[in-house]
């Protein structure tokens, strides 16, 4: 058995209360259905954020829930790390925001910008910090308001997202401890960042009345493209964790993906060699809420008793970079 350095020790949620269904894109003038979103993605609905349920708010909710369910309290988180592609402003890092609103007085804050692969990147770099001695106790958080960035008069992108935060505890094992991060994958190729990226808006093409006119300050997608690319980098992620652990696909658990689109997961699994009984779904209620996809999903497992202590869950998850990431953890 690989001995391991460190273990998760809590999960959470923070989720905006407002529930938008398929049905509501006819309200706001979009152009779809029901059966197109559902048929292509497996969405039914997804949560959007009000405006005061900015992205540290959605990130405090779920931290309080993973540190009162580690038993953690603020003052013993060594650092936060934060992954988010939907910032509340673009300096200082929402991590610090977070900081100050939990009163994590000892923390180190920052922020991560690997998109959804973002909270896997966070987790590893916990990991490594654990290891490393510098820390005994991370606090590591997916959190996106994705309405806020995607172009709402776009059906081939808006549809597709929702808005949510997902945070766990990461601390140092004991001795002889048998639950913990087995192993850990990341990559990224950024010759394929027009992909799927906001063209202006940032440092190279500061906001300008004409940039906010042309929506070129929000997020656009070759689908298709994409789509491809997240079936096989996904599935290079899923091999490369089992290869790390020494594990194969049956000795899995519970696959608990990015939740980008359900063929995509679909596809994955079935690369892996893991049937659709031991994958975890729920894209059909949040959508793609990017890096937050995958700790809301693990924190809803554990909380359905899905898995509990001494089960392998295996996370993988695919993003704009392209970025591709995954982990294989022990309950
Ligand atoms: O987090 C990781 C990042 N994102 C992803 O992983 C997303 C990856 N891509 C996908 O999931 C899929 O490519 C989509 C769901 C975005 C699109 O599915 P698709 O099967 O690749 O459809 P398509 O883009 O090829 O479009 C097919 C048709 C087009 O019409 P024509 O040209 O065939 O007449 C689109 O105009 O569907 C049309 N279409 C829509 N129709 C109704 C596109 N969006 C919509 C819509 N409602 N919302």
């Amino acid at each position: 058995m690989i001995p391991t350095i460190a273990r998760i020790t809590g999960t959470g949620r923070g989720l905006p209360a407002r529930i938008f269904t398929n049905d509501d894109f006819a309200s706001i003038g979009v152009e779809t259905s029901d059966e197109w979103i559902v048929e292509r993605t497996g969405i039914r609905e997804r949560r959007i954020a009000a405006e005061s349920e900015t992205t540290c708010w959605m990130a405090a909710a779920a931290s309080r829930s993973a540190m009162s369910k580690a038993g953690v309290t603020s003052g013993e988180i060594d650092v936060i790390i934060l992954s988010t592609a939907t910032p509340d402003r673009l300096l200082p890092a929402t991590a610090v925001d977070l900081q100050a609103e939990l009163g994590a007085t000892r923390a180190a804050a920052f922020d991560v910008s690997a998109a959804c692969s973002g909270w896997l990147y966070g987790l590893t770099i916990a990991e490594g910090m654990i290891a490393s001695g510098a820390i005994d106790t991370a606090l590591v958080v997916g959190a996106e308001k994705m309405s806020a960035i995607i172009d709402w008069t776009d059906r081939s992108t808006c549809v597709l997202f929702g808005d949510g935060a997902g945070a766990v505890i990461v601390q140092r094992n004991k001795a002889g401890e048998k639950a913990g991060i087995l192993s850990t994958f990341m990559r990224s190729d950024g010759c394929l960042a027009d992909l799927l990226y906001r063209p202006h808006g940032g440092a190279a093409h500061p906001m300008t009345k004409e940039i906010v006119e042309n929506r070129s300050h929000l997020v656009r997608m070759a689908g298709r493209e994409v789509f491809k690319h997240a079936v096989r980098e996904m599935s290079e992620a899923a091999d490369r964790a089992l290869d790390s652990a020494k594990l194969r696909g049956a000795d899995i658990d519970l696959l608990v993906p990015h939740q980008a689109n359900k063929r995509i997961i679909e596809a994955t699994a079935k690369h892996a060699g893991i049937p659709m009984s031991k994958v975890y779904v729920n894209v059909d209620r949040f959508g793609n809420t990017s890096s937050a996809s995958i700790p809301i999903a693990l924190d809803e497992v554990i909380e359905k008793k899905i898995v509990g202590p001494g089960s392998t869950v295996m996370m993988v998850a695919f993003g704009a970079g392209f970025t591709w990431a995954s982990a294989i953890i022990r309950l």
